[in-house]
């Protein structure tokens, strides 16, 4: 890998859910850059950035950050309610719910805002960086960098380049990932990439197992949790994850590759239309009082 990333100063980061704020905080903290989070909501801004407040303030507490330190981040970090009013950034990572034409709406103003040179990354977990950077309007500065949940304790992201996507675009996102801390592996532009063709299919034959009455949810976890050394069991996981987000991602697995085996599983459908979305709802497979 012969990119480097040290003149990525400043990053801008689409969505304050819990990815972007997981991102941004890794950007600001680690690699020292300065980050303004954009959201259409002053409420979710509010709530991401009280988040990452307590995040900052465990740091501290744990040792890992001295008080001036943290003063320091907090100084880097800037908000603003639309893609028109962001600053200009060197890199810009869009971290806002998996849907395709909202993503494409971005990705199109990102790029009118955005000065030429800027790097448009997006975190999307499924679907196509080539669809995406098409309606960008230089696709060749769009690739795909997906970070795993949570943002400031998982190792990795999978960079995924697109159709379009430049070598230099791609050797700048994989040496950022490297100065953010991470570990990367790369993947070509297919369904779930990696971590979610994989993942996906076994969350969702847990809900099948469930579903069947194999086990009760209790047993399906402690057997994959204990049983394969993992630090969640299976259904765990998809309600932290979100079974909306499992839900979408699957479809798109489904969709995309046609084949019956990335079939959702009918409970799956059916949580997510009760609204039990998991940790995020207060309820999913299990219950969060
Ligand atoms: N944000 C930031 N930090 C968090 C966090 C969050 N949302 N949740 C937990 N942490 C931190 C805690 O602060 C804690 O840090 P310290 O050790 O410094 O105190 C550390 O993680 C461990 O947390 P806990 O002690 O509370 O709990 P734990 O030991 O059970 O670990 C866990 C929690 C890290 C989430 C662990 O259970 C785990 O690794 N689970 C599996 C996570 C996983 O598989 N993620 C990938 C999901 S798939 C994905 O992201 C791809 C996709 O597209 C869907």
């Amino acid at each position: 890998m012969s990119g480097s990333a040290d003149g990525i100063k400043s990053m801008c980061v689409v969505g304050a859910g819990q990815m972007g704020i997981g991102i941004g905080l890794v950007a600001a903290r680690v690699a020292g850059l300065r980050v303004q989070f954009v959201d259409s909501s002053a409420a979710q801004l509010d709530k991401g950035l009280a988040f990452l407040d307590k995040l900052l303030a465990k740091d501290v507490a744990k040792g890992r950050c001295t008080e001036e330190a943290r003063s320091e981040v907090k100084a880097r970090i800037t908000t603003c309610s639309s893609i028109g009013e962001a600053a200009a950034a060197d890199f810009v990572v869009e971290a806002v719910s998996e849907n395709v034409d909202l993503k494409r709406r971005i990705f199109a103003e990102l790029s009118a805002a955005q000065p030429p040179g800027t790097i448009l990354a997006t975190n999307t977990s499924s679907i196509s960086i080539t669809k995406i950077a098409a309606a960008a309007r230089r696709p060749e500065c769009v690739v795909g960098m997906h970070f795993m949940n949570p943002v400031p304790v998982m190792k990795l992201v999978e960079v995924i380049p697109g159709l379009q996507t430049a070598k230099a675009t791609l050797d700048t996102t994989l040496a950022l990932a490297q100065r953010m801390g991470k570990t990367t592996t790369m993947s070509q532009d297919v369904p779930g990439f990696i971590a979610n063709r994989l993942l996906m299919p076994y969350i969702n034959e847990a809900l099948v197992a469930l579903q069947e009455g194999i086990a009760t949810r209790e047993d399906i976890d402690a057997t994959m949790k204990l049983g394969t050394n993992t630090p969640m069991g299976p259904l765990t996981l998809a309600d932290f994850i979100g079974l909306d987000t499992c839900l979408a991602i699957m479809k798109v697995l489904h969709a995309e590759l046609g084949d019956s085996k990335y079939r959702p599983a009918v409970l799956l459908q059916k949580y997510v239309d009760a609204g039990w979305l998991g940790v995020k709802s207060g309820r999913g497979i299990y219950e969060y009082p």
